[in-house]
């Protein structure tokens, strides 16, 4: 499975990218906003500059015709920049006409497996499962995951699983273990990825010992 930041924070993105495990990002205009940035053109520019990988920027517009004259604006940003469209009748129409001109989508906002059909038939990319949004409302995140996983599998659709809404490194290891090719993490739960309390105590019981054969050796 791989590992995209979902962040629009440059220190973030550059620490992340800095540790070698992130190959993408995922914006979202909610990101994009939290960041108080006004240019979102130069953002996304930035952001695609750092990040050795697909940087997804969505489009903020709703209207077929305004969607698709935005996400072709917005693919000219960057030959990494891959397009966000949400799963709507507008954007799967959207979906099919960008992906015969070779404009890479990550199909946003998607709840269930008809979406994620019907978007991987278009021609996405990407979808994007929201894990944390569906727990939220005590639906099993996870198990929809699980279920495009093993749909796409079953027809060989080339559209990868990305999933997204991820809070807490448990979603991490459910998201890997139900075979998505992607997961995309808030910052703090990268970090929350590598700690474990007994790597810290392994490490102190390790020096300190070591910091006693130094004495004795004096
Ligand atoms: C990623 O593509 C999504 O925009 C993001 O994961 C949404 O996460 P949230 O549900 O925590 O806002």
């Amino acid at each position: 499975m791989r590992i995209f930041l979902d962040t629009a924070n440059i220190s973030q993105i550059r620490q992340g990218v800095k540790l070698g495990v992130i190959s993408g990002v995922t914006t979202n205009p909610s990101l994009v906003s939290k960041e108080g940035l006004k240019d979102y053109k130069a953002i996304v520019k930035e952001i695609c500059s750092l990040v050795p990988g697909p940087v997804s920027a969505e489009v903020v517009v709703n209207e077929t015709e305004a969607m698709l004259k935005q996400a072709r604006e917005i693919a000219t940003w960057a030959a990494n920049v891959v397009v966000k469209i949400p799963s709507t009748t507008q954007g799967l129409e959207v979906i099919s006409v960008l992906a015969k001109e070779n404009i890479k989508v990550n199909m946003t906002l998607c709840f269930t497996l008809n979406q994620a059909i019907l978007g991987a038939l278009a021609g996405a990319a990407y979808v994007s499962p929201f894990v944390g949004r569906l727990d939220d409302i005590s639906h099993d995140g996870m198990a929809l995951v699980k279920d495009i996983v093993d749909v796409f599998k079953n027809y060989k659709l080339k559209t990868e699983v990305l999933a997204a809404s991820i809070r807490h490194p448990q979603h991490c290891v459910a998201a890997a273990k139900a075979g998505a090719h992607i997961a995309t993490v808030p910052y703090q739960v990268l970090m929350q990825m590598m700690q474990h309390p007994l790597t810290d105590a392994g490490i102190a019981r390790f020096l300190a010992d070591w910091q006693r054969v130094q004495r004795q050796q004096r």
